[in-house]
């Protein structure tokens, strides 16, 4: 199941290109004599419509990687392609959704999640719609006028997620979304992404220190190596899994998923102690 990271050899700005590509990114902080390298040459494609999920141990450039896809970090070496083509700047095609929900806290839910469709120009009755839309998917509507202070952990993620769904983005990029929620609350968004997921086909990349949440929703896995962070190994798990169907309390009774959780647990564990 474990197997080297697979190269991409698409063209640039061929049709078979993958939707997102982190090609060759190393990521110095500070001087090349000095700084901290955070990431080293990695490289990782993510097709259209697939979840890729990436573990590794704490402080490995997870999220270093994940600001640099975004767009929001600039790399030292190497490119960010969107369809083949140079990502460039953040924009509308790509959006993101941090631990920390990040809302405004002087905002309410309507005008947290109407926020970058103001920024980009949508209409207005356009705005309203999609509003509408997003409260409904994301369970909200009676929450519309709330402040986020207002609001539980799970409801406040929920709205930051609703904001980066607002946007039709064609790349979801998702820096351990679910690590400040209770575990409660974090399997029901967990069981809810993945039907998103299922529904919607969003590309998404994102970032866990859960194995098991990992194993749950990716389409493939990445493991990363301890600090410099480099793609260490992937798994590809198969969609139509019977535990990906909807309730990750009996994933886990499952032993294609048992098994799968066990081989990526090693390799990190790996890491771990490698770097201890
Ligand atoms: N802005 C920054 N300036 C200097 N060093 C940084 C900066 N951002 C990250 N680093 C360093 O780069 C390395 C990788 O950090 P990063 O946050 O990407 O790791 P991570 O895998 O996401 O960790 P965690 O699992 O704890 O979230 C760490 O050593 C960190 O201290
Ligand atoms: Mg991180």
């Amino acid at each position: 199941m474990i197997s080297e990271p697979t190269k991409t050899t698409a063209s640039p700005g061929s049709a078979d290109a993958p939707k997102l590509e982190l090609r060759n990114i190393t990521k110095w902080f500070g001087s090349e004599q000095t700084g901290i390298c955070a990431v080293d040459d990695c490289t990782l494609a993510v097709e259209e419509g697939e979840f890729i999920c990436v573990v590794g141990p704490s402080g490995c450039g997870k999220s270093t990687l994940m600001t640099i896809g975004a767009g929001l970090e600039e790399p030292t070496r190497g490119d960010v392609l969107i369809d083949g083509k140079a990502a460039g700047p953040p924009g509308p095609r790509r959006s993101v959704v941090f631990q920390k929900f990040a809302l405004f806290p002087s905002e309410t839910v309507e005008q947290n999640i109407k926020f970058g469709l103001q920024m980009t120009g949508v209409a207005r009755d356009d705005q309203e719609r999609r509003l509408v839309e997003q409260l409904k998917i994301m369970g909200l509507e009676q929450f519309r006028k709330a402040y986020p202070s207002e609001l539980s952990g799970g409801m406040q993620q929920r709205v930051a997620i609703a904001r980066a769904l607002v946007m039709r983005p064609e790349i979801l990029l998702m820096d351990e979304p679910f690590g400040a929620l209770d575990a409660q609350t974090r399997t029901i968004l967990q069981e809810e992404v993945q039907r998103l997921h299922r529904e919607q086909h969003y590309t998404v990349l994102f970032i866990t220190h859960s194995v098991e949440e990992a194993v749950y929703l990716g389409d493939r896995v990445i493991v990363m190596t301890k600090r410099p962070g480099r793609i260490k190994k992937e798994m590809k798990l198969p969609r139509d899994a019977v535990w990906k169907q909807g309730d990750i309390e009996a994933a886990a009774e499952h032993p294609e998923f048992i098994e799968a959780r066990r081989e990526i647990w090693a390799l990190v564990r790996e890491e771990i102690v490698a770097g201890q």
